[in-house]
């Protein structure tokens, strides 16, 4: 499999074919205008210069990786005509993903696998394609060129071969891929996050502390235990049988499923919707979204750095 088509290049798109690019294939991006395309560009070039500046990247590879490898086109059938894997990372609307798929199974190669980056949509149920063998879920997580994890999603027609040809691929390429055994809205990561995210909403709304207060609480406690235990092996520390009279203790009751949080929704209605416009939860002091992003990315190679030292990641 040499050939890979990207189909989507936005937040997840971008860095999918830069993903691909630097591990040696030859890819194809598509996204709907040119001008969404260089931005793209402008992206990735931007991505490989924070690795570059962690050491996890050779500068003078730039121009091969973005120029030579990755092809930019608002043309469908040229972008996956003679593609080996499609990626598809388009809006997470069942309608968009369904005319992109029956567009797909028209156009690609029927040995082409086709995967899907969607978070939470039954794509099984809502596409129609001709070799269902060859369609699956890949979910990668933002930003996919430094995160590891890919959750690798088989549908119930899915092959084995299938599975494994793409866990191979991304395998060679450093990720961390996990197979599921089968379809659940969310998989495993989100749906923890998920979880943990509905009863920050409650906390905040319940005004029991601030945004900061609560990020101080998650960073100095189960949060600095994570990286190391995870959660299962937390509990094997704690131990089962508190864990079992913990299950039994009714004084703690999940939040109630709402759809919606007032601190979020006033948030909202000021203009505050995080990194993208300045302030959320945060002020973050007029500084780029390219500076904070940088700022995160290299934080966060560091500590997967030193995870990997420490043989925990
Ligand atoms: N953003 C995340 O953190 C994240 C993480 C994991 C998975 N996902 C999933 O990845 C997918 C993409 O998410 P995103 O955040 O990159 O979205 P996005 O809105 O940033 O980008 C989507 C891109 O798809 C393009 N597009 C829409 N319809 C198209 C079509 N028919 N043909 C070609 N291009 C089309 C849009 O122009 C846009 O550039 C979604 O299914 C989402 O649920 C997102």
């Amino acid at each position: 499999m040499v050939r890979v088509a990207v189909i989507g290049a936005g937040t997840m798109g971008h860095s999918l074919a830069q993903v691909f690019a630097q591990g040696g294939y030859s890819v194809v991006l598509h996204d709907l205008s040119r001008e969404i395309l260089l931005r793209a560009q402008k992206l990735m070039e931007a991505n490989l210069e924070t690795l570059a500046e962690a050491g996890l990247f050779d500068p003078t590879q730039k121009e091969e990786v973005l120029q030579r490898r990755i092809r930019l086109t608002t043309d469908l059938p040229e972008a996956v005509s003679d593609a080996d894997l499609v990626l598809e990372a388009v809006f997470e609307d069942p309608q968009v993903k369904k005319e992109l798929f029956s567009r797909l199974d028209e156009l690609c190669n029927p040995h082409a696998v086709l995967a899907s980056n969607t978070s939470y949509l039954n794509v099984f149920e809502i596409v129609k394609v001709r070799n269902p063998e060859r369609l699956l879920i890949t979910h990668w997580f933002a930003p996919p060129h430094i995160i590891p994890l890919v959750e690798i999603v088989p549908g119930p027609k899915t092959s084995a071969q299938t599975v494994e040809t793409v866990r191979g691929i991304l395998t060679q390429l450093g990720k961390e891929p996990l197979v599921l055994k089968r379809f659940m809205p969310g998989f495993v990561a989100n749906r923890l996050q998920m979880a943990v995210t509905l009863e920050m909403y409650h906390l905040l709304d319940q005004g029991v502390v601030s945004p900061e207060e609560l990020d101080r609480a998650v960073k100095t406690s189960f949060g600095l235990r994570i990286p190391i235990l995870g959660l299962a092996k937390r509990v094997d520390f704690a131990g089962l049988d508190m864990a079992q009279r913990a299950l039994r203790n009714r004084s703690y009751r999940p939040p109630p499923v709402r759809g919606r949080s007032d601190v979020v929704d006033a948030l909202v209605s000021q203009g505050r919707l995080g990194v993208k416009s300045g302030k959320g939860f945060y002020d973050y002091g007029g500084r780029s979204t390219e500076e904070i992003l940088r700022e995160r990315d290299l934080k966060l190679l560091k500590l997967m750095k030193f995870l990997k030292e420490l043989g925990e990641l």
